[in-house]
């Protein structure tokens, strides 16, 4: 990144924290949490005992990827937030067991992440052609239409972390851009035992709170935000009703936050807390509805034994 881009993402980013810490209640936008250090911290979350979403869902992709190819036939796999890129090499196996050669489009914000996770798949899966796009998820929604007949693959439950709102654009986008008769591969969590939720949420390991702490530890890198990490607390709690792990930073004591790039400073008081993600969970028959109204199909459902995760394979009706 030259050093102009570097400011251009640093107003960026003070931007976002000024408008955040400026509403009532206060929140920060989530994709900050995913900086090289936050992106090495989610994979050590997905390791920990609590944490069942990375391991169910892989074990349904391990059992049902050669269904799922045998449904789509031949498809570029375009995968938005692709990370490690661990869990869709189940899928990578049993597309290229069937094909000389297969299209892979990995996503991501994280630079990172997508470099080793494009070299990983090479390796492990020579038929595999892999071309990461470095970026959000806006930036592969205008290759859609190019890559088809495709499939978007987006994993690990990541939709949970969207507003209502944002959940609404999001699918308008991916609905306005594939074209009829590709598909989407959906994964999504659960609703199940509140205790079960909230354990992964909040790993003995400590590494859930070491995550939600990256997002100031950032500021404090990029912005000169000047703030003791020792004084801010991770707080993850289930709402029954919004059906939704809310995620918290809890100020211990007073602090400032300098936002060097724009010169301002703000400030949060001891007990204040700062919203910084949503995980929401999902009943199979509402999210099955809610889909069909931005007109995608829902073509099959796999789950594990306890109904604790589910992929979903979707389809953008062909035309009649
Ligand atoms: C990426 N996303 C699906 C994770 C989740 O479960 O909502 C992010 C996460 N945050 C804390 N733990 C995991």
């Amino acid at each position: 990144m030259s050093s102009n881009q570097a400011d251009v993402a640093a107003r960026e980013f003070a931007t976002a924290v000024m408008i955040g810490l400026s509403d009532h209640p206060r929140w920060l936008p989530c994709r900050f949490l995913y900086d090289e250090r936050g992106s090495r911290l989610f994979d050590a979350i997905c390791e920990t005992p609590e944490y069942y979403l990375t391991r169910t869902e892989s074990s349904i992709l391990a059992a049902s990827a050669a269904d799922i190819r045998d449904l789509t036939g031949p498809v570029t796999l375009i995968e938005l937030g692709s990370g490690s890129s661990r869990k869709t090499g189940h899928l990578l196996a049993a597309y290229s067991n069937h094909a000389r050669s297969v299209h892979y489009v990995p996503v991501d914000v994280s630079e990172a992440a997508l470099r080793t996770g494009s070299a990983a798949m090479s390796v492990a899966y020579p038929a595999v052609r892999v071309t990461g796009i470095h970026g959000t998820y806006d930036a592969a929604f205008p290759l859609l239409g190019e890559l088809s007949p495709a499939m978007l693959v987006f994993l690990g439950s990541t939709v949970g972390n969207f507003n209502q709102t944002e959940a609404a654009r999001f699918w308008s986008d991916v609905a306005a851009h594939l074209v009829p008769g590709d598909f989407v591969l959906l994964g999504v969590d659960l609703v199940k035992d509140p205790g079960l939720i909230t354990a992964a949420y909040n790993d003995v390991a400590g590494h859930s709170a070491e995550f939600t702490r990256n997002v100031f530890h950032r500021m404090n890198r990029e912005l000169g935000a000047g703030l003791d990490l020792g004084q801010i607390d991770h707080v993850a709690g289930y709402n029954p009703e919004w059906q939704r792990i809310e995620i918290f930073a809890r100020f211990a004591c007073e602090q400032t936050v300098h936002l060097r790039p724009l010169g301002r400073d703000v400030r949060v008081r001891a007990g204040e807390r700062i919203m910084t993600e949503i995980s929401r969970k999902f009943v199979l028959d509402e999210l099955e509805q809610y889909l069909a109204s931005f007109g995608f199909e829902l073509r099959q459902v796999f789950t594990d034994d306890r109904r604790w995760f589910a992929v979903l394979l979707l389809q953008v009706p062909r035309r009649a």
